[in-house]
């Protein structure tokens, strides 16, 4: 019965799949289809807790988006993403955001921030920690620095909403 609904969302090309995949697979796939909207399940253990998770790879382009406001709704938590290499990305999470808890209707929606490719170099860094870490402030929830390439933080990321959820 501990059932945790996750969505991932965020602008386009933020990495939403890239970070559902490594998560799930813990694999990379650099090229995987920008229209492709689906959902996964996994059976985890959390601090000695058997958990169902279902997690929703949303899509960033509103075009091709097939999911309904009455799905995400029912999610319990949210990986709101963003790219350390767009700034544009950053605008977009928070759009996501206000989407969300404008459906949910709650002041305190559960989830993280995550500041996705944080593998990359200094020079193709765009978004600074300050400006990311000040919205996840907003957004009211943890911030984590993720990459979906190596992998680092991924895990921990998805373990701390589903945390959230199981504390609720
Ligand atoms: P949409 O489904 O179009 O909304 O995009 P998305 O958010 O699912 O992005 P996707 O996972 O498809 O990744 C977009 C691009 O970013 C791909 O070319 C990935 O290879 C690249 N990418 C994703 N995660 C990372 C990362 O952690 N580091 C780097 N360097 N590249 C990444
Ligand atoms: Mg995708």
């Amino acid at each position: 019965d501990n059932y945790c609904k996750i969505a991932v969302v965020g602008g386009g090309g933020v990495g939403k799949s890239c970070l559902t995949i490594r998560f799930l697979r813990d694999m990379f796939i650099d090229k995987y289809d920008p229209t492709i909207e689906e959902s996964f399940r996994k059976d985890i253990m959390i601090d000695e807790q058997a958990v169902t998770l279902e997690i929703m790879d949303t899509v960033g382009q509103e075009e091709n988006r097939i999911i309904s406001d009455r799905y995400l709704r029912k999610q319990d938590g949210f990986a709101f993403v963003l790219s350390l290499t767009s700034k544009l990305t950053v605008g977009e999470a928070k759009r996501a955001f206000l989407n969300i808890r404008r459906l949910k209707n709650e002041d305190n929606i559960v989830g993280v921030l995550i500041a996705n490719k944080c593998d990359i170099s200094e020079e193709e860094r765009t978004v600074s920690s300050d400006v990311s870490k000040d919205l996840a402030k907003e957004f009211n929830v943890p911030y984590v620095e993720c990459s979906a390439k190596t992998g680092e933080n991924v895990h921990d990321s998805f373990y701390i909403i589903v945390r959230q959820i199981l504390k609720a």
